[in-house]
């Protein structure tokens, strides 16, 4: 199947300033007319060295209740890590055509492999990226027929990635955990414990002709537990926050923490899953490195029961990831 990739399309608009009509947002969508300036906000950056556990925990949650987008700092992952990631991930990227198409998704390959359509947006627009998909862990469900084979050295990155991520994740779901009043191991119990499936996704952002009208993935929340994101140095991911659309600032070796749907299931509403969306820039490609943990599809995520009482009834249903998956693919009620 041939697809029109969002690179392909930005090479041939490279001196021009228009762009297909499909990539212009309805008004009350671009980026031009809806981002907010000089803001007196900042999403949290916060600093996981802190040796006051007690006081972590109280950063964090404040962080995923009042934003469920932070920061963070001093995570434990080596720089070297973070930069062989992004190096590899981009090279793949700056491949000839023909030799990304080697791992496109096909029909048949689910959610894994390069790709640009994720899902077919209700009013015909698209969005201004392409992507590649696969999974980083556990070992049980990775397929590597979807890791690029070039650069050599990709899947070596990922691995090393991988492992230090988890630690990482760990230590944040036991500081989430902590935050709503449980013990440190139930929240990442919740979601499935060490079949927790860690999803990679790179997005590629080209040089667009009209920043201002286009928008690199829409405004969603993710179905996720958590997602912990990598960007390069060109900014473009935006939060949603009392009716205003924030940048998130570029901090060098900062991972991004995201809320996602699940969260807000399991803590019952007390987290929130973040609104954000991505912009585009005229002369840089963007790239980000999102991985999202996911429980597996059969384990059923819902509000956990020690969170849910007479004065805090329950506010989502049980039900399996994978159910929860389709709907939110197919814009069907939860
Ligand atoms: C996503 C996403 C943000 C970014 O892929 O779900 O929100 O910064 N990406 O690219
Ligand atoms: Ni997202």
């Amino acid at each position: 199947m041939e697809v029109d990739r969002v690179q392909a399309i930005a090479s041939l608009s490279k001196n021009v300033d228009t762009m297909p009509s499909e990539f212009v947002r309805s008004e009350d969508e671009q980026p031009a007319i809806t981002t907010l300036h000089g803001v007196v906000l900042e999403v949290p950056v916060i600093d996981l060295s802190h040796s006051d556990e007690e006081k972590l925990v109280k950063l964090i949650a404040d962080a995923a209740q009042n934003w469920g987008l932070f920061q963070v700092v001093n995570h434990g992952i080596p720089d070297e890590a973070i930069s062989k990631l992004i190096e590899v991930g981009t090279k793949f990227f700056e491949l000839p055509k023909e030799e990304k198409e080697v791992i496109a998704k096909t029909p048949e390959s689910g959610i894994e492999g390069y790709g640009t359509i994720l899902q077919t947006e209700i009013d015909g627009k698209r969005g201004w990226v392409d992507h590649l998909f696969h999974k980083i862990w556990p070992p049980s469900v990775i397929n590597h027929k979807y890791w690029p084979k070039n650069p050599p050295s990709y899947r070596e990155a990922n691995e090393e990635y991988a492992k230090k991520l988890r630690e990482v994740s760990d230590n944040l779901f036991k500081y989430l955990s902590l935050g709503v009043g449980l013990e440190g191991h139930e929240m990442k119990e919740a979601v499935g414990g060490d079949d927790l499936i860690y999803l990679l996704k790179i997005n590629y952002y080209p040089p667009c002709p009209r920043p201002d009208l286009a928008l690199g993935v829409v405004a969603h929340t993710d179905m996720s537990t958590l997602t912990i994101l990598v960007p390069n140095e060109v900014q473009g991911l935006q939060v949603f926050r009392d009716g205003y659309w924030y940048n998130v600032k570029y901090v060098p070796n900062a991972l991004i923490v995201h809320i996602g749907d699940q969260i807000e299931i399991l803590s019952n509403g007390k987290y929130k899953a973040v609104l954000h969306r991505t912009t585009v820039n005229k002369e840089k490609t963007r790239m980000s490195w999102p991985v999202f943990l996911e429980p597996p599809p059969e384990h059923e995520v819902g509000p956990i029961s020690k969170l849910v009482n007479e004065e805090n009834p329950s506010k989502y249903k049980t039900k399996k990831y994978k159910d929860y998956v389709y709907c939110k693919l197919n814009k069907l009620p939860q």
